[in-house]
């Protein structure tokens, strides 16, 4: 399986000079579901880019299973981590909706039969099942970026990396996603994904990250992150926790509160 490890990375754009990532230690281990989350800027795709190899430490070393990903090609990283890009219009380049989610699985060298279906399945779990010979320019924003969440399900990788999956989505968007990130925790896949939405985060990730300023804040169960005590650490990187956990300080519940504990807990005060 596939173990990521992020060693005193710092990365400074060379165009810009801008300090993205100011020493990042970070471990994630096989199958966890860990959500990264900051204010714009904070150094969050930065962060992502690494781990595929796309962008290469200035400083530290990204270990992949324990192997320095320096070492290894892009392509060769491309099989064990896929990164879905935030801005969908930077990945899709193919004429239909089928072809894109076979590019990744056509480089792989798998064969016609293996890629079909890889491709069918992927395209059912975002919902674009009907579209295989559409245009992805005519799918619109949120599909668009679904179909680049398909991209990167099809080609099996141990470790998925979402860069805002949820941004744009509506809720029914924000289901399948969370039903993805579920999917591929049932499978022993890794899913780091960075997200806005901190109700979506709260519900489907086991940790959250939280960075500012390109460096790790708070790592921890999202009982932890959204806890009254991290609020105002949360706030210095523009995060307001999700609603339940407000609730739930207020009640006495804790951050991560059911619904069916909220509610008990207003009916014995009323009672
Ligand atoms: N390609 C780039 N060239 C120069 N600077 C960049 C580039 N991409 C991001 N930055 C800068 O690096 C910092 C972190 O950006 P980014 O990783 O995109 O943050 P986030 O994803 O958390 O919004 C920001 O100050 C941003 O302006
Ligand atoms: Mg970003």
């Amino acid at each position: 399986m596939t173990e990521l490890r992020l060693e005193g990375l710092v990365h400074v754009y060379p165009d810009s000079g801008v300090r993205a990532l100011d020493g990042i230690d970070l471990r994630i281990d096989t199958g966890e579901r860990v959500a990264l989350i900051g204010q714009n800027g904070s150094g969050k795709s930065t962060l992502a880019r690494h781990l595929n190899g796309l962008l290469r430490p200035t400083e530290g070393l990204v270990l992949v299973d324990g192997q320095d990903a320096r070492e290894r090609t892009v392509a060769s990283l491309a099989g064990d981590v896929a990164v879905c890009f935030q801005d969908p219009d930077r990945q899709v380049f193919s004429g239909t909706v089928a072809a894109e989610v076979d590019f990744g699985p056509r480089n792989l060298g798998w064969s016609a039969d293996v890629r079909r279906t890889a491709v069918a399945t992927a395209l059912d779990a975002v919902g674009l099942a009907g579209d295989q010979r559409t245009n992805p320019y005519d799918l619109g924003d949120s599909r668009r970026k679904l179909l680049t969440i398909a991209s990167v399900l099809a080609m099996g990788t141990p470790v998925v990396v979402l860069d805002e999956p949820t941004t744009g989505q509506d809720a029914r968007g924000v289901a399948r996603i969370g039903a993805i990130v579920r999917q591929l925790a049932a499978e022993g896949r890794t899913v780091v994904a960075i997200s806005h939405d901190m109700t979506f985060v709260a519900e489907h990730f086991a940790r959250v990250v939280v960075m500012r300023a390109g460096r790790i804040i708070l790592d921890g169960s999202p009982a932890d992150v959204f806890a009254e005590a991290a609020w105002p650490i949360l706030a210095s990187t523009f995060l307001e926790p999700p609603l339940a956990a407000v609730v739930g300080a207020r009640l006495d519940l804790g951050s991560t509160p059911t619904p069916d504990a909220v509610v008990a807990a207003l009916r014995a005060r009323t009672a």
